[in-house]
């Protein structure tokens, strides 16, 4: 199998979760590479994520939006880059039921704006596009075999379909103008640095604030949950290794059920969760479950290594250490979170002047008015 050798990467998206550790392992094992983020530094984002490459002489941060055609063009003509990895992107479903046309800009949009910037240059080598399990749809509860990278896109919430729109566009690029991507669909990531909207930081801050964790649902929806580390891990070796054209799922066999992570969540602070745990509003829609075949990765030599337990428990001290590395996150700990805010800021469902987080009452949607 050839591989593949790099030289000037553009990564969009790495002052978020999942594409700051994929940045800071490609810095610090690659010094003849040089790393160029791309990012608009959404509320989500922190460039203290990025700290561990911010003093390398390979490593560079751009702030600025990937929809603007004329500063990707100038990056990608300027920095001589030949390989994207595209992170960049609005990734929470529970916003995305409410202004879900700033999912279409960012996602669908973005992705079109570089795809259209790699035509125009023609000297990308490598696109390498981040897409999630989601846009699968959900998989019946008693599958036994996940879904594999032929299988049908059906997804089911505003983000998914955006993430299916965005990966149709790469296709046709591949297929129209030979640009050399590679899609990866992913399975939940988790670990440190992740915006505590998503359910396990927001489980671990909560807890660590004495607070109720909130459960949409009866909590029997299944997820599967990589670590970050192995994750960046899988990323690493799909750059290297990954064949032009292909799909690579990146997922893990081992299912949890949202209720059991809530309680793994409790075991570690010492609460009962017999008294912790208060079950909310479920989303307009939620999908049961995500269940991939993640053999086609396996194949390049890429495995998931660490379990469960170490995992949680590296994720929990990280933000023992760091409560506060977003500052006032209030707003992302209600149980639905559903306007595009900034941390702390009001949102649509309800809230107590004091943050503390209550059952909702009922959906109430925000105003979707678009600037598109
Ligand atoms: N987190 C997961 O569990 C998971 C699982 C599978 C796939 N994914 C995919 O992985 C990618 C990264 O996810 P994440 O969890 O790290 O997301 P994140 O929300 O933590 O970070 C997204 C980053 O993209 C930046 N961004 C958003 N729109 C931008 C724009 N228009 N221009 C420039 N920067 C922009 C934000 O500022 C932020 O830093 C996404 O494409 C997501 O769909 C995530």
């Amino acid at each position: 199998m050839a591989t593949y050798k790099p030289r000037n990467i553009l990564i969009t998206g790495a002052a978020g979760f999942i594409g700051c550790h994929v940045a800071n392992r490609l810095v610090r094992n690659y010094p003849d590479y040089k790393i160029v983020v791309l990012d608009k530094l959404d509320y989500c984002s922190n460039l203290k994520n990025l700290n561990p490459s911010k003093s390398s002489p390979n490593f560079k941060f751009v702030a600025g939006d990937i929809g603007s055609a004329d500063l990707v063009n100038y990056l990608l003509f300027t920095e001589s880059i030949d390989t994207i990895m595209h992170f960049a992107a609005q990734t929470h479903v529970d916003i995305s039921f409410g202004n879900s046309f700033e999912f279409t800009k960012n996602n669908i949009y973005g992705t079109h704006v570089l795809l259209e910037a790699c035509k125009v240059t023609g000297q990308i080598r490598r696109f390498i596009h981040v897409s999630t399990d989601e846009v699968y749809g959900e998989t019946e509860e008693d599958a036994v075999v996940g879904n594999h990278e032929a299988s049908q896109l059906l997804p089911s919430n505003p983000y998914s379909a955006t993430k299916a729109g965005a990966e149709m566009l790469v296709m046709a690029y591949g297929r129209s103008y030979g640009l050399p991507v590679i899609t990866t669909r992913g399975n939940n990531v988790y670990g440190p640095n992740q915006f505590p909207e998503k359910l396990i930081p927001k489980f671990i801050l909560l807890a660590m604030r004495g607070k109720a964790l909130p459960i949409h649902g009866d909590g029997s929806h299944v997820r599967s949950y990589l670590y970050c580390e192995d994750v960046a891990e899988a990323f690493e070796v799909i750059l290297h290794k990954g064949e032009v054209g292909h799909v690579y799922n990146i997922g893990t066999k081992k299912e949890r059920r949202v209720i059991d992570v809530a309680k793994d969540v409790c075991k570690l602070v010492s609460m009962d969760p017999e008294t912790s745990i208060e079950f909310v509003e479920n989303r307009p829609f939620n999908d049961q479950r995500y269940f991939l075949d993640d053999q086609k990765l396996k194949n390049l030599g890429w495995s998931e290594q660490i379990l469960w337990e170490d995992g949680l428990k590296k994720t929990m001290d990280w933000y023992t250490k760091h409560p506060d590395w977003w500052g006032d996150v209030s707003g992302a700990l209600l149980p639905h979170p559903r306007m595009l805010m900034m941390p702390g800021g009001r949102n649509a469902d309800s809230e107590e002047p004091n943050g503390t987080t209550t059952p909702v009452k009922g959906p109430k949607l925000p105003n979707s008015s678009s600037n598109l």
